[in-house]
């Protein structure tokens, strides 16, 4: 029996990553997977605030700009592909393969931060309350604002 049900998560666990747009996914359990259309009251919208994205442009313009341009991380492709998908899934790609000469060289509030600046340049608002960094509540964040009911 527990070989049966080892398999069976392994066989589930396989399905989801495949499921998911990027490799570091993988690691996220089937439930979460099961219930990120239909849970909707579990999907909090993103926040930061204008200094943790003043950071994040330091960060971008000190390590990132040295390979992308400004403005890469905007506009509608930016908004087809990245923020369809929750806030964590970014951060997760962004901390395990960014910078590409040093992936995973900085520390998980500076890969929030450069979050925060990309939310800012693609019109969302600061308020109080900073990005987190745990890639756990980044990935219940969505990049869209809550639809007005
Ligand atoms: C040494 C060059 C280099 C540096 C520095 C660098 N990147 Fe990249 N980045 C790349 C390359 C090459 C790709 C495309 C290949 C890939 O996705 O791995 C890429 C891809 C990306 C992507 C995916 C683009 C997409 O739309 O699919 C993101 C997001 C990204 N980088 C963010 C960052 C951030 C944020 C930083 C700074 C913390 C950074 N990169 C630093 C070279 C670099």
């Amino acid at each position: 029996m527990i070989r049966l049900a080892t398999t069976t998560a392994i066989i589930v666990g396989g399905l989801a990553a495949c499921a998911s747009p990027g490799p570091s996914t993988s690691g996220v359990p089937a439930a979460t997977i099961d219930t990120r259309g239909a849970a909707s009251n579990a999907v909090t919208p993103a926040v930061f605030t204008s200094e943790q994205a003043d950071r994040g442009q330091r960060v971008f313009s000190e390590v990132c700009s040295a390979c992308h341009g400004a403005n890469e991380f905007r506009g509608p492709i930016f908004s087809m592909t990245w923020m369809a998908e929750p806030v964590g899934h970014l951060f997760e790609h962004i901390s395990s393969n960014m910078p590409e000469d040093r992936p995973g060289s900085l520390s998980p509030e500076e890969y929030a931060a450069v979050l925060a600046h990309f939310l800012r340049v693609n019109g969302r608002e600061p308020g109080d309350t900073e990005l987190p960094s745990d890639p756990h509540l980044l990935r219940r964040m969505r990049w869209k604002r809550p639809q007005a009911p």
